[in-house]
């Protein structure tokens, strides 16, 4: 893109305050303010003002295969799922492009040290979760890791620093999801320097347009993956590409599934699985009215009782289909740092704009239908989102305890 171009594109965003230094920069710099102002997608800024994200259709409950009723069906769905994985059809997508801000580390959360006596990292408890199954059923599941520009480097470096803990490196692939520019409460975008727009990770429902942007699409496609379990950095015990969720989904005609848990109150801040126009959907803990926490099944329990855990499965024909479809924006307060007008580097301490995102949440409302498949929070729900507290370091550690993992 040329100087005249991107200030086209600029004008018509309200976005010329970008090129103000253009003409004190070397060429180098110049250049790549070019490429940058050619990539970003600026339509997301209009958003500033009107989330898109509020209206919902009308919301009925989904019933979850509850896990007694998995229980009787453990080994067909199992055999089924093991089928699926030696045939080489299911793909894992590790989410780890996220910021971590709750938890303040500065590294990528996936290199947080849960150990207590030796070290026991977030990435390995997730590799070892997966080597479990690769055991099982003596077939490798392709891992796809999306990092952000933030974390990239740091992330792969890492993981052949610690020889893939045990992984076939033949069988993970990185990919770096998309950025979007961050702003101002206007709408204006900040500038990280002279040269630079300030940017932020698109939020993880922008995986699978990543993936195909990177051309790792090519590997889904070729090898015949016709399952994607796509899952979050942060649950150190969740069970990835397991074989009885697989052959669950499949069995039961479901073009996608999402592992759920029983909430342990209303106020859980887990979204809900339910139905939106006849659709499968997500309604965040936010969303839940009170006549919604206290609607009530036939058999008297709560209608909306089962929460979500960032752990879905997606026919990749699907996803492909719905490719294209935009989905909702979420726009989201944060803390960006950025140059002020006398050029110093501010980072602030208190959030000073938006940065704009999509769900994998939202994906689930694209498709036909999804399997609602209930696992015991116990064994499989252990999120690290904040340093202590509720959905802890701590309260991770103590659930690792209990299901005898040595930290
Ligand atoms: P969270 O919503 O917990 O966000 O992400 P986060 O960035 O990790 O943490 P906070 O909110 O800043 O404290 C849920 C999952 O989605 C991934 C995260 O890495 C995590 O696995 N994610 C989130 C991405 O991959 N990209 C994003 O842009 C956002």
């Amino acid at each position: 893109m040329n100087y005249e171009e991107a200030y086209g594109k600029l004008e018509k965003y309200g976005q010329l305050h970008v090129l103000k230094y253009y003409e004190e920069l070397p060429e180098e710099k110049r250049e790549a303010l070019l490429g940058q102002i050619a990539e970003l997608d600026f339509e997301v800024l209009k958003y500033c003002k009107e989330n898109t994200t509020n209206e919902k259709g009308k919301i009925a409950p989904l019933a979850a295969m509850q896990m007694p009723e998995i229980e009787k069906h453990k080994e067909e769905y199992t055999a089924a799922g093991i089928e699926e994985i030696r045939k080489g059809r299911i793909g894992a997508v590790l989410l780890a492009g996220g910021m971590g801000t709750r938890l303040g580390s500065e590294c990528p959360k996936g290199m947080f040290d849960i150990g207590m006596t030796k070290p026991v990292y977030i990435f390995q408890r997730i590799i070892e979760n997966m080597l479990d199954v690769v055991r099982q059923a003596g077939a490798w599941v392709h891992l796809f890791v999306m990092t952000s520009d933030k974390n990239h480097d740091t992330t792969v470096k890492f993981f052949e620093e610690k020889g893939y803990f045990g992984y076939s490196k033949d069988y993970v692939s990185f990919f770096v999801q998309d950025v979007v520019p961050a702003s101002d409460y206007d709408g204006k975008v900040y500038m990280e320097e002279k040269w630079k727009i300030s940017t932020s990770p698109n939020g993880n429902g922008g995986w699978f347009s990543s993936m195909s942007k990177c051309g790792l699409l090519d590997i889904v496609r070729e090898g015949d993956i016709e399952w994607l379990n796509v899952f979050a950095v942060d649950n150190v015990l969740q069970r990835i590409a397991d074989p009885c969720f697989i052959g669950a989904t499949l069995v039961n005609g479901c073009v996608a599934g999402a592992k759920v848990v029983r909430k342990n109150s209303p106020d859980e801040r887990v979204g809900a699985l339910c139905l939106e126009d006849g659709r499968p959907s997500i309604v965040e803990y936010y969303e839940l009215t009170n006549e919604m926490k206290e609607a009530k099944n036939a058999d008297g329990s709560p209608a909306y009782d089962f929460g979500v855990i960032l752990n879905y499965i997606f026919k990749t024909q699907e996803l492909e289909d719905v490719m294209d479809r935009q989905l909702p924006l979420h726009v989201v307060e944060k803390q960006i740092p950025y140059m002020d007008e006398e050029g110093n580097h501010i980072e602030p301490e208190a959030p000073n704009g938006y940065k704009y995102e999509t769900l994998v949440l939202d994906m689930i409302h694209q498709v036909d239908n999804c399997l609602a498949y209930e696992v015991d929070r116990n064994r499989e729900f252990a999120p690290i989102k904040n340093a202590a507290g509720i959905d802890s370091v701590e309260t991770a550690r103590e659930l690792c305890r209990m299901n005898g993992i040595e930290l």
